[in-house]
């Protein structure tokens, strides 16, 4: 009932997949696919009908705005009022990326379920050969959020999308595992500024090498960001709607360790002993560099700690391993928060509903 194409990393528009994929897509069916972030649940953004299937697919709210996919610079024109100067500058320096821009949205563009009633439209241009060419044969703006039931981690592989979706869709084009594994960071230009509303792929430095302002609350070791901060994150930034929803929770208790290496290892190797005295399934997300110090009955490693793009990778697999596991009591080391470790941060402290603990 929901196809399953495989097709090669670098497939064009012209694949038999793609095509019939495409082909779906223009009837108002649901296909998912994937991008350099993370698997995206794609329909035509001008059926409303179309549009209406994601949010039932998903079990999503329905005042959460979708993000637009396209394949070419001059869709922008067709979806939006047009976008000043600030935001075009991002457009050439990272699109295609997992960079999506706020933009005031053309009245009809786009169905008014898309932007859930706001006067902006995101868009973004995904840097993947699979979504660019699928877009491009469907001819269509491609609304996509990340193809996981809501409450679940995005999914990085065509697996997590059919262990969510199955049967609920019309297919998943299947390219393989994503590249960067945390969603498109979220910008709107206001007043000259480059406001992050959700952290992402692109980082605050990466951004501030092409704009001069960007506000990007905890992020980079710049603004002072660490941990504690982003975990006591306030709530006068401005927010991208769906950052209000409660995120992925794992089944287990999740608390963030955070502090100087060796007394945060010390303090999770006796955590764990007391946990596994109380008679709890125990698992821990922990770097490379601790890895062998931890007896757990599941330990996950997020990479090197020098490596957050790692960390970014394989973030959301782990957390549905440790669900897949039935751990009841988890830990993770925190990141730091440089670099994609802010966007990972980000995701780990939802996950954890903001418990950190500072040793
Ligand atoms: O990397 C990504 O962005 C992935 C892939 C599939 O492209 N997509 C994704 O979509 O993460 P989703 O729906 O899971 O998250 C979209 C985010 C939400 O936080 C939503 O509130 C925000 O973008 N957003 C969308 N349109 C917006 C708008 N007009 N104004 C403010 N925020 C918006
Ligand atoms: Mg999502």
């Amino acid at each position: 009932m929901t196809n399953h194409w495989k097709v090669p990393p670098a497939v064009g528009p012209e694949d038999p997949g793609i095509l019939e994929a495409a082909r779906l897509i223009r009837a108002g069916g649901l296909v998912a696919f994937p991008t350099e972030t993370v698997y995206g649940l794609g329909a035509d953004a001008r059926s409303t009908a179309a549009v209406e299937g994601i949010f039932e697919a998903k079990g999503r709210p329905s005042d959460n705005p979708l993000i637009v996919h396209i394949a070419q610079r001059e869709q922008v024109d067709e979806l939006t009022e047009g976008a000043d100067e600030l935001s075009r500058r991002l457009m050439d320096a990272f699109w295609p990326g997992p960079l999506t821009l706020v933009l005031p949205v053309k009245p009809g563009a786009v169905s008014p379920r898309v932007t859930a009633g706001l006067a902006t439209v995101g868009v973004r241009m995904p840097d993947h050969p699979a979504a660019l060419a699928l877009i491009a044969a469907a001819g269509c703006p491609v609304a996509a959020p990340s193809a996981n039931r809501s409450g679940r981690p995005s999914p990085t592989t065509a697996e997590h999308v059919l262990a969510d979706l199955a049967g609920r869709i019309a297919g998943v084009v299947d390219a393989g595992p994503t590249g960067v594994g945390v969603e498109s960071t979220v910008v709107e230009v206001a007043g000259g500024d480059v406001h992050v509303l959700r952290p992402g792929g692109v980082t605050a430095a990466q951004l501030r090498t092409v704009v001069p302002r960007v506000s990007a609350p905890h992020e980079d070791a710049a603004d002072g960001g660490s941990p504690a901060a982003a975990a006591e994150e306030p709530d006068h930034a401005p927010k991208a709607p769906g950052m209000k929803y409660t995120h992925y929770a794992p089944q287990g208790r999740l608390t963030l360790v955070d502090g100087d290496p060796e007394r945060t290892a010390a303090w999770i190797r006796e955590e764990l002993r007391r946990a596994k005295a109380a008679g709890e399934r125990t698992g821990v997300l922990a770097f490379d560099e601790h890895l062998a110090l931890y007896d757990a009955d599941v330990v996950l490693s997020c990479g090197s700690r020098e490596r957050p793009e790692e960390a970014a990778r394989r973030l959301y697999a782990a957390l549905r391993t440790f669900d897949e596991e039935g751990a009841t009591f988890l830990l993770a080391e925190a990141p730091d928060s440089q670099g994609l470790g802010s966007a990972v941060l980000n995701r780990l402290i939802k996950a954890a509903g903001h418990r950190l603990v500072q040793v």
